[in-house]
């Protein structure tokens, strides 16, 4: 696809298969739910404006996790403050009483920010859709939780099987709430998650809690937040493994460890998709606090991770989380023959969007992806099962440190020499190890990017 078409799309740093927006600034995943054959992605979203704004939700479609059909604006900000992130859940058995049996709802949760003068109010509210998320009606009596807190956004709402109650897990400055419902309009405290030694300038956003399996069917529960520092240093998405009760959660190594899902800069607001069969589909907002305000924009700004299948490893030190493309997308870029194998020596880059396949041979090896004397390099060390992202030699100064820093992941899995790069016009995703080692990363080149440089 190496075309007019291509070099507009660099100009206008357009992402190809990854979700953007007409127009206006998009930040987190929110609301993701499978419903009647479409992933809805709902998104924060200020129409208005390429900087953060009075956030709205916004709404896109897509089946496949490549094309995507951007739709009307799901929900406004209201009296009661700007909508901020959230889940969906389909209300199948109308515990609400907000639809009917025959017309069960889908039901939106999600945070309501109030700005009153210097005073800052955040608490939980809800909306409910009986279109299949197409338009939403606001519950009449939100917000359904208030704290009186500033800090306390971002709920998880999700059926607990065991006890038949609804569960939602919310951010609350450096720690996690947890709550019960049988209905989702009255909620009962019911736990708190904290870490010990935390930092005074971590806050914690975005939680979620899923059930992963390994591949002998060994599950264990695992709590995502995302974690924003000062400095931005600790910045990402980290992960807990462990146990739910039904009332809160449990670490099983303790909290003292911190594991990353992602070894690069640009994966944050991690969310998974509801209502998903037999698989655990997570989507992130692909970028970092730390610049997205000041990145390239043409009228337009931020865009969502690739879609990720998420399962369970087993390591000598504890269980680690594995990362593949979604399934749709591996197979919809295959389809178009979007696939291409390389195991040494130079290469044209013939796809973007594709997926460049490695076979790395030696103990280190280096990749460069290259476009008039700029390039974007990755290296592997097997030695020492270290694999790193240097993109300060493609711009990028303007951005600050977070963008030219060197960013690097240990990995457990020495023998697994396939690597696979998932490239896109603003963004390369990495995929090595089985899985166990993903670095997602944007970059942001006047041309497309010309050739691969395999180097010993
Ligand atoms: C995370 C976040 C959330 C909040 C939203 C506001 O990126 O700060 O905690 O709900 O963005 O847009």
């Amino acid at each position: 696809m190496r075309n007019e078409k291509l070099q507009e799309m660099y100009c206008a740093h357009r992402p190809l298969i990854h979700f953007t927006s007409k127009k206006g600034w998009v930040n987190d995943p929110n609301g993701l739910i499978f419903y009647e054959g479409y992933y809805h992605l709902y998104f924060q979203y200020y129409p208005e404006g390429v900087q953060h704004g009075p956030m709205h939700w916004g709404h896109a479609r897509t089946k496949d996790f490549l094309e995507w059909e951007e739709l009307p604006i799901a929900l406004y900000p209201d009296e009661k403050g700007t909508i901020f992130s959230g889940s969906m859940v389909y209300d199948k058995e109308n515990t609400s009483g907000l639809g009917t049996k025959e017309s069960p709802p889908l039901v939106a949760v999600f945070t309501q920010h109030l700005e009153e003068g210097k005073k800052v109010i955040q608490y939980q509210s809800i909306a409910y859709s009986l279109d299949g998320g197409m338009t939403f009606t606001k519950y009449d009596e939100n917000p359904v939780l208030d704290m009186g807190l500033r800090d306390f956004r971002d709920p998880k709402v999700f059926w607990y099987a065991p006890e038949k109650k609804w569960v939602m897990v919310t951010a609350a400055g450096q720690e996690l709430r947890f709550f019960c419902s049988d209905n989702l309009r009255q909620w009962k405290e019911s736990g708190i998650f904290r870490q010990e030694d935390m930092k005074p300038d971590v806050i914690w956003e975005c939680p979620d809690l899923v059930k992963l399996s390994d591949e002998h069917g060994e599950q264990r529960w695992v709590l995502f937040i995302s974690q924003n520092t000062q400095d931005y240093v600790e910045s990402g998405v980290r992960y807990y493994t462990g146990y739910f009760d039904g009332s809160n959660f449990y670490a099983e190594s303790g909290t003292k460890e911190t594991l990353f899902v992602d070894f690069g800069r640009d994966n944050y607001a991690a969310a998974t998709y509801a209502e998903v069969e037999g698989r655990v589909i997570q989507q992130s907002w692909m970028n970092c606090w730390a610049y997205a305000g000041i990145l390239p924009e043409a009228g337009f700004r931020g865009s969502m991770t690739l879609p990720r299948e998420l399962s369970l490893k087993k390591t000598a030190e504890g269980y680690r989380i594995l990362q593949k493309p979604a399934k749709e997308a591996l197979e919809g870029l295959r389809r178009f023959g979007q696939q291409v194998s390389l195991s040494s020596g130079n290469s044209a880059i013939e796809f973007i969007p594709g997926i460049y396949h490695f076979r790395l041979e030696k103990n280190m090896e280096s990749i460069r992806f290259q476009h008039a004397g700029k390039w974007i390099e990755i290296k592997i060390d097997f030695c020492y099962g270290k694999i790193m992202l240097d993109r300060s030699h493609c711009g990028g100064k303007e951005y600050g440190p977070c963008f030219q820093e060197m960013n690097w992941m240990y990995f457990h899995d020495l023998k697994d020499r396939e690597l696979y790069v998932v490239l896109d016009v603003t963004s390369l995703e990495i995929f090595a190890a089985g899985g166990e080692s993903v670095g997602t990363f944007q970059y942001f080149t006047e041309r497309p990017l010309e050739n691969i440089v395999i180097g010993g």
